[in-house]
């Protein structure tokens, strides 16, 4: 797949709760389900996404966080971005009988790999997870399209009331399971590898990092003693490669390069 550069107008927005909106783009745009795209804010940032919607009208999920995505919730159709990609590992499926877990926003990249994975005939469960109801996202898309679907809240308003991780080591002890995949807040994937392992499941990571440049130059999203980026080699990682990052789920850097613990 060529990675390209292009400036495309925003064909629809949907707002998908508070803080999360679906930005729709005038590009057809194939990738894998993992991959991601760096997103230029005229007059802001550029900021790495994952892709929600591969293919036509290739679309991304982005929660308001900070002034890029701010301005990014402010704008609207028509509106012009720029786009670089599709970059990245890709998740792999090689199992029959998945797992999936998503946590808030990291439903972004769980929704295009349980479509392709139903797709390619295979089981997969998702568990979607959010402090409340109207937080969680892709339930629908994700029930149309013929996943089992499992919802957590921490509040209890939809689903069980606990976090992901209680739903996943409940779900693993049934033993139907031979694939895990998971994208969320890191204290999140860090548990999910965790009670994985316990139950001999092979597992796939989606981190998150800063980035400056996502194409592997700078030097900004390398893991710790791995030496593996997570713009390039990343941002889907195996179980195996995760063990070896001494800060995963312990803490991140800033632009500065600064630590910043979980
Ligand atoms: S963002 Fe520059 S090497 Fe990854």
């Amino acid at each position: 797949m060529t990675d390209g550069v292009y400036t495309v107008k925003i064909k629809d927005i949907v707002k998908e709760t508070k803080n999360i909106k679906t930005f729709r783009l005038d590009l057809d745009l194939p990738a894998l389900p993992g991959q991601y795209i760096m997103l230029w804010v005229p007059g802001y940032d550029e900021k790495p996404l994952s892709i929600s919607y591969p293919g036509r009208d290739m679309g991304v999920t982005v929660l308001r966080k900070g002034a890029t995505t701010a301005r990014l919730h402010d704008m609207k159709r028509g509106d012009i971005l720029g786009v670089r990609g599709p970059f990245g590992r890709a998740f792999k499926i090689t199992g029959e009988r998945l797992i999936a877990v998503g946590g808030g926003v990291g439903m972004a990249p769980i929704a295009p790999l349980a479509e392709k994975a139903i797709e390619m005939g295979r089981e997969i469960t998702v568990i979607i997870g959010a402090v409340t109801k109207s937080e969680l996202l892709f339930v629908d898309r994700l029930e149309r399209a013929g996943a089992e679907i499992i919802i957590t809240t921490d509040d209890g308003t939809c689903g069980m009331k606990c976090f992901t991780t209680h739903a996943l080591e409940k779900e693993l002890e049934k033993g139907r399971y031979d694939e895990c995949f998971t994208c969320g807040p890191e204290i999140m994937m860090y548990k999910v590898l965790e009670i994985a392992k316990r139950h001999g499941l092979p597992t796939q990571v989606s981190m998150e990092r800063y980035f400056k440049c996502g194409i592997g130059i700078c030097g900004a999203c390398v893991m710790d003693d791995g030496g593996l980026r997570v713009c390039k080699e990343g941002p889907n990682f195996r179980d195996v490669e995760i063990e070896k990052f001494k800060d995963f789920g312990k803490y991140t850097r800033d632009a500065s390069g600064k630590k910043v613990y979980w």
